[in-house]
């Protein structure tokens, strides 16, 4: 067989015929993709036609420190030449994932105990999900076991965390949610409350949908209940005023586990190291991904408190050996790159700069885009933030999906060198490397303005009834 590359075909002829996209429509993709990255330095990037651009969404919410950090290709370089891989099974360990769970620990909030690794934000999830039963049925309470999550939550796609996940897309045709997911409100105050209901008001009517649905499905039935701080994918909802503190009440009054799903709050972008720090957050479980590498590699981890660790170390012996697990746990050139990223994180005080820069970056967006007739509502914290599009702001009217809105401003910015993303009713997201300086703020804000003004032609309100 000769696998030598097909030179006579050009790389999207190439990646047309052979690869199949994530999050991508396939008849799509036939017609106009791909896009082929072949470069970054910083916040930008550049394709394979030279083209260059603002990466205002850090690749997935993860390229933290920025692309073209030669001190975590150098970390990666040198575990790859020491020791390439070796695994966590039977004992078994490695000096970067000892060392990574180290930091990751001192680092996180609560009180955790135990840090255990995959790779990826779903796999984490799912992973929290078998360790709730698990734990669980070691206490002897086998009927403890559904999970709330909320509508427009992002967890993943793979079976338990794509149930978790709160989202249509994920769901349709895949035959999910798995029955064990009990779904509650998205906390979306912009979309979510009634007319002129305060934002503590709709928290109390959040928290007694929590604590009605805890009666109707019975405490002793419910394992835990997960929440990103900030929903990344579900279209950046913040959640309203004393919402976390009030929910955490009823859960510990409920003798229900909260697991923190902090795959893109965590690691700096809220401007504190987690977004449980930012909200008071006291999480029992806590997910971590993409920050914790800036996607230098793949690596993610759950963290569990002292209660859940000394209830499996105490109570486990009669199963044997704790039966979970990857291949890839802990792998020596992830964590590698996991010790220089979080390196550079706090010598380079990211968390600090997203705080200082992210306040300049909220602050710009509303200056200029607050007043635009087709913005309905700019919301998020330090860097991370969504402009959600709307047919008329007044009754808070979506544009049809059909219409394509915040497709087409996306397509537009990206068009101007800027990349940025549409989501749900049309929100276009925004999550920039921790190193963005201000001007490249500005130079995002202002593709922005212009990528809306380009396509006004297309918000029409008689396109909208
Ligand atoms: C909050 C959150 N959790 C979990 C995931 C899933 O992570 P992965 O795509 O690495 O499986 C994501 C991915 O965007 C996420 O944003």
């Amino acid at each position: 067989m000769d696998l030598s590359p097909a030179h006579n075909q050009s790389l999207e002829d190439l990646d047309r015929e052979n690869v199949f996209h994530p999050f991508t429509s396939p008849k799509d993709h036939l017609a106009t993709g791909p896009r082929i990255m072949v470069e970054g330095r910083g916040s930008r990037l550049t394709d394979n036609h030279g083209r260059s651009y603002l990466d205002a969404l850090a690749g997935l919410w993860c390229v933290n420190v920025g692309y073209g950090r030669q001190e975590i290709a150098e970390a990666i370089y040198e575990q790859a030449k020491r020791l390439p891989y070796y695994h966590g099974f039977a004992s078994m360990s490695t000096e970067p994932g000892i060392l990574t769970a180290d930091t990751v620990k001192r680092m996180a909030p609560g009180s955790m105990a135990r840090v255990l690794f995959g790779c990826s934000g779903s796999d984490a999830n799912d992973t929290q999900v078998k360790l709730v039963w698990y734990y669980n049925n070691l206490k002897g309470r086998p009927k403890k076991k559904k999970i709330l999550a909320r509508d427009r939550a992002y967890h993943g796609v793979t079976v338990a965390a794509g149930s978790l996940t709160g989202l249509p897309t994920v769901h349709n045709a895949f035959d999910l949610p798995l029955p064990q997911v009990v779904r509650l409100r998205c906390p979306h105050h912009y979309r979510e409350a009634e007319q002129g209901e305060s934002e503590e008001a709709f928290t109390d009517r959040l928290v007694a949908e929590l604590e009605e649905t805890i009666a109707r499905e019975g405490a002793e039935t419910i394992a835990a209940f997960i929440a990103e701080p900030i929903m990344g994918a579900g279209g950046v909802v913040v959640p309203p005023t004393g919402y976390f503190e009030k929910v955490q009440r009823v859960l510990k009054a409920n003798d229900i586990l909260f697991i923190v799903d902090e795959v893109i709050c965590g690691f700096g972008r809220l401007g504190t190291p987690f977004g449980s720090h930012h909200f008071g957050i006291e999480p029992d479980m806590v997910s971590v991904a993409k920050g914790i590498t800036s996607g230098y590699q793949p690596l993610s981890a759950v963290l569990i408190s002292e209660e859940v660790w000394e209830t499996i170390r105490d109570h486990s012996e009669h199963l044997g050996l704790f039966g979970h697990g990857y291949t890839y746990t802990a792998h020596p050139i992830a964590c590698a790159a996991a010790n220089a990223n979080l390196a550079i994180m706090e010598r380079e005080g990211l968390t600090a700069n997203a705080a200082k820069v992210g306040a300049y970056f909220q602050e710009k967006l509303r200056a200029r885009l607050a007043d635009d007739p087709a913005v309905g509502e700019i919301r998020g914290v330090g860097l991370i933030a969504a402009v959600e599009l709307v047919a008329e702001r007044e009754t808070r009217t979506s544009f049809i999906a059909t219409q394509g809105v915040g497709k087409a401003v996306a397509a537009e910015a990206l068009s101007r060198g800027v990349i940025l993303r549409p989501m749900v009713n049309d929100a276009l997201a925004l999550s920039p490397p921790l190193v963005v300086t201000r001007e490249e703020v500005d130079e995002i804000v202002d593709v922005i303005a212009a990528s809306i003004d380009a396509k006004r032609g297309l918000m029409a309100p008689s396109a909208a009834a």
